[in-house]
């Protein structure tokens, strides 16, 4: 793929000591730099930048990344815009793929529909109903105009028949425009009043359609090469620079939300296009700022979409908030009601969204009996072991602790294990983990190129990883060999949006653990990363096989598997001895590991 071959172009020349100079204040130290963090408040230098590696992390909040995801997060820029500004510095010149052709092939017939649909609103008598219906909501000529809105035709082909010959019907489909039926394609859109949906360009790629009667009442327009409703927001690009000087987003449901309150001077708030937010949405908001206020529907703010979407927010690194107000109402009907001021109150009222469940969780069960207290126990524990942080835990344990008068940690306890292996990926970024275990010495010589793939292909496989790591592992398992494996890696996991990866695999290849002997410290890590486990899994395998071949009767199995078992059981007294007798000499514990265990908490 061209455009890969040209980032990694751009990475190779780009001096990242001299791009993270412009920003951060760095002093050599060892074969790093080291610097104040400029992505959280750092009283001791804990920001790493590795020149020979390409890449740089925050041993106190846990960021990390390459040159790219370095610009993308200072200057709050998608990665093709950070790209594309390094490009320019280096002299590389992004290439314009096949793809950015059908990109614009697609552009081209979105904007014609736009235009379509703009001329039935207009027409006289076709678009009256929608003209009528927009008026009662508070949207006029010019709102028509500003915001693009249009009116789908009813029946089945107007769309095909007014673009069909101009675009062909292939590209109508790709666009989303027409749908497949048993006899042809029909029109998607019919009879709706229609929210073009825009790219941060202001060019439209998408629809979402009202009905005025009947449901659904939205109808959006699919997936397709221009737009992912899971990672777009409606409205972005009326409200990116008003986001980015407020600090913080205004997030609402629903197109007409989004519309009204742009109208009433609120210019800062996007649309999620329904309750379920999602991690690229998320991400989005990420990019632009620090905080996101939460204006769902007063019925739907509460629903478990809802408070997913708060948690994903809120474990991407934002504040959240959630605005509230009376019942029934959303921010559309709350501005038509009563003013933009009022949901300029509501903005600045909102509480944060721990608070805002609490009480949520105390006005549906009560309290005060013992039923009502297992079923806020029972409740808030998903909500519970969904935060990331460990601070935040606390306070809700606190909280709940409070409204049920029960010691906090009788509570926290029993809302559950917070840490361990196998949630660490989930919910622990590198920097909250319990401990380093051997499967972090694997990682960390594989990403630092102490140790090649190759080397432990024989004995290791993608499976044997924890499965938080393995895009991880599968990354380096395809890498080509090269000093510089981490920034290969950093890469793939970018183009699958793993960003916490990202972030795990910098902590890895920068964490100045110090590996005394290599190779020692890579048969340790084998050893107990692998193999063992491995001995572990069988000897259960082996222990359920008995349990089912005695209650079968089947004793000639059940003597055969036994002696299995002995011999898996025999495997795993050797290792122990070896074990014993090697020590742990690998490993000298670098204090930089310490650092990083020290912000877990
Ligand atoms: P709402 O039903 O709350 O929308 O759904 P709304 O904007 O308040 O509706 P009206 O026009 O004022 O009555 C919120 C959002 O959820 C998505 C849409 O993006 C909508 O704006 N949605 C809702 C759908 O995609 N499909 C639906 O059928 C309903
Ligand atoms: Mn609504």
């Amino acid at each position: 793929m061209a455009l890969r071959q040209d980032v990694q172009a751009i990475k190779e020349r780009v001096d990242i000591i001299a791009l993270v100079s412009r920003y951060v204040t760095l002093a050599k130290s060892g074969s790093s730099h080291k610097g104040r963090c400029p992505f959280h408040k750092d009283d001791t230098p804990s920001f790493m930048v590795n020149g020979e590696k390409g890449l740089w992390h925050c041993f106190g909040c846990g960021e990390g990344g390459d040159a790219i995801g370095f610009l993308m997060k200072i200057e709050k820029l998608s990665f093709m815009e950070a790209a594309q500004r390094l490009a320019e510095e280096t002299g590389v010149s992004l290439t314009s793929s096949r793809e950015d052709g059908e990109r614009d092939a697609l552009r081209a017939v979105v904007a014609a529909a736009a235009e379509h649909f703009a001329a039935n609103l207009t027409d006289a008598r076709a678009g009256a109903r929608a003209r009528a219906y927009l008026e009662s909501r508070g949207f006029d000529e010019a709102a028509w105009k500003r915001y693009g809105l249009g009116y789908a035709l009813p029946g089945w082909d107007n769309v095909k028949r007014a673009l069909g010959a101009r675009f062909g019907a292939e590209r109508l489909l790709q666009a989303g425009l027409v749908v497949e039926g048993e006899k042809g394609t029909y029109d998607r859109f019919r009879d709706r009043t229609m929210f073009p949906i825009f790219d941060l360009s202001g060019r439209p790629i998408a629809f979402g359609g009202r009905a005025f009667e009947g449901e659904p009442k939205y109808l959006n327009s699919p997936t397709t090469t221009l737009f992912d409703k899971s990672r777009y927001l409606y409205g972005l690009h009326w409200a990116r620079d008003a986001m980015r000087a407020a600090g913080h987003a205004v997030l609402v449901e629903g197109y007409t939300d989004v519309l009204t309150l742009h109208q009433a001077g609120l210019t800062n708030v996007v649309g999620s296009m329904g309750t379920s937010l999602t991690q690229g949405q998320a991400d989005l908001l990420g990019r632009l700022v620090r905080e996101v206020v939460i204006a769902y529907d007063r019925d739907s703010a509460g629903g478990a979409g809802a408070v997913r979407g708060m948690q994903i927010l809120r474990n991407s690194g934002l504040d959240v908030r959630v605005a509230r107000y009376a019942e029934d109402e959303d921010p559309d009907s709350l501005v038509r009601k009563y003013g933009g001021g009022a949901m300029r109150d509501a903005v600045q009222d909102a509480v944060p969204f721990h608070q805002f469940y609490l009480d949520s969780l105390a006005a549906r069960h009560n309290p005060r009996t013992v039923a009502g207290k297992e079923a806020i126990l029972a409740e808030a524990r998903d909500f519970y072991r969904g935060v990331r942080s460990l601070p935040l835990q606390q306070e809700i344990a606190r909280g709940i602790a409070d409204l049920l008068d029960l010691p906090p940690e009788g509570v926290a306890r029993e809302l559950g294990p917070r840490r361990g292996r196998s949630v660490a990926g989930g919910d622990g970024g590198p920097s909250s983990r319990a401990s380093w275990g051997a499967e972090d010495d694997l990682l960390s010589l594989l990403l630092r190129g102490d140790v090649t793939w190759a080397r432990v292909a024989g004995t290791v496989t993608v499976d044997d990883f924890a499965p938080e790591h393995r895009p991880l592992a599968d990354a380096l398992a395809n890498a080509p060999e090269s000093p510089r494996i981490c920034d290969w890696v950093v890469e793939r996991l970018r183009e699958q949006g793993l960003e916490d990866l990202v972030e795990r695999a910098t902590y890895y290849a920068l964490a100045p653990v110090k590996f005394a002997d290599v190779d020692r410290a890579l048969e340790d890590a084998l050893e107990h990363a692998v193999r063992l486990p491995r001995l572990e899994r069988k000897l259960a395998e082996v222990g359920a096989a008995i349990r089912a071949a005695a209650e079968a009767g089947q004793w000639e199995e059940w003597a055969r598997l036994t002696r299995d078992q002995q011999a898996v059981a025999d495997e795993v007294a050797q290792a122990a001895v070896r074990d014993a007798r090697r020590g742990m000499h690998g490993r000298g514990q670098g204090e930089a590991q310490g650092e990083g265990e020290a912000k877990a908490g």
